[in-house]
């Protein structure tokens, strides 16, 4: 059984997508063992806590410095005891201890295919804002493991999602979500717990 803990930050709508597949048997061989957000107010803790699953929050408000914040971080990965870290929307960037820690058993969705529109600045709604400003076509989302750099490491599943005219970023945001990350976070979780994901040479592939 993967244990897995889920960072997240605000709406918590990739987390719910998680509880959902694992009750219907999409994603298999999983629990999860702790859901901890950074921000008090994230409708995610509601989430959690309505699923009967352990929440908490960590925010960086409660700590005089932001390397407290980050040791309390750490500490409050530890107590859950996971094999894999899912940041599923967590919007604060993971340090070297962490990922340290957790080397390839981190792994993130980002709202864009990555390379393109991902790196610092890039996250959210910023995401989609530019992929409008620029006037791409295809966008999408990816999984990835977290390595020392800004969405740099090993990607696992990508999807592409078409942009529409007269697209709002709040609009393409949400086509992403309904036809990217919430099918491909699940499904990267189900190939990892069932031992289908190895890396190698920095990068990751998906095993038969
Ligand atoms: C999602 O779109 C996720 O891809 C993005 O934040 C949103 C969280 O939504 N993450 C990033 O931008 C990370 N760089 P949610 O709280 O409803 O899952």
């Amino acid at each position: 059984m993967l244990k897995i803990c889920v960072l997240v930050s605000g709406g918590g709508t990739n987390l719910q997508a998680i509880i959902d597949r694992i009750a219907d048997n999409t994603i298999t061989n999983t629990e999860i063992c702790g859901v901890i957000s950074n921000n008090h107010d994230a409708y995610a803790l509601e989430r959690a806590k309505t699923h009967g699953i352990p929440a908490r929050c960590i925010s960086p408000k409660d700590f005089e410095s932001r390397a407290v914040f980050h040791d309390a971080l750490l500490e409050g990965i530890k107590e859950y005891n996971p094999d894999l870290v899912v940041l599923a929307g967590f919007l604060v960037n993971i340090t070297p201890e962490i990922i340290r820690a957790y080397p390839n058993r981190i792994i993130n969705i980002h709202p864009s295919l990555i390379p393109s529109f991902c790196g610092k600045g890039f996250y959210g709604l910023h995401v989609h804002e530019g992929v409008l400003a620029r006037g791409v076509k295809v966008t999408g989302a990816t999984v990835h493991f977290v390595d020392e750099g800004t969405d740099t490491g090993p990607i696992i599943l990508q999807k592409p999602v078409e942009v529409l005219q007269g697209d709002t970023p709040e609009a393409l945001q949400r086509r992403v979500m309904e036809q990217a990350e919430w099918h491909i976070l699940p499904q990267a979780i189900d190939l990892i717990a069932n031992g289908k994901v190895k890396v190698e040479d920095g990068k990751a592939v998906i095993l038969n």
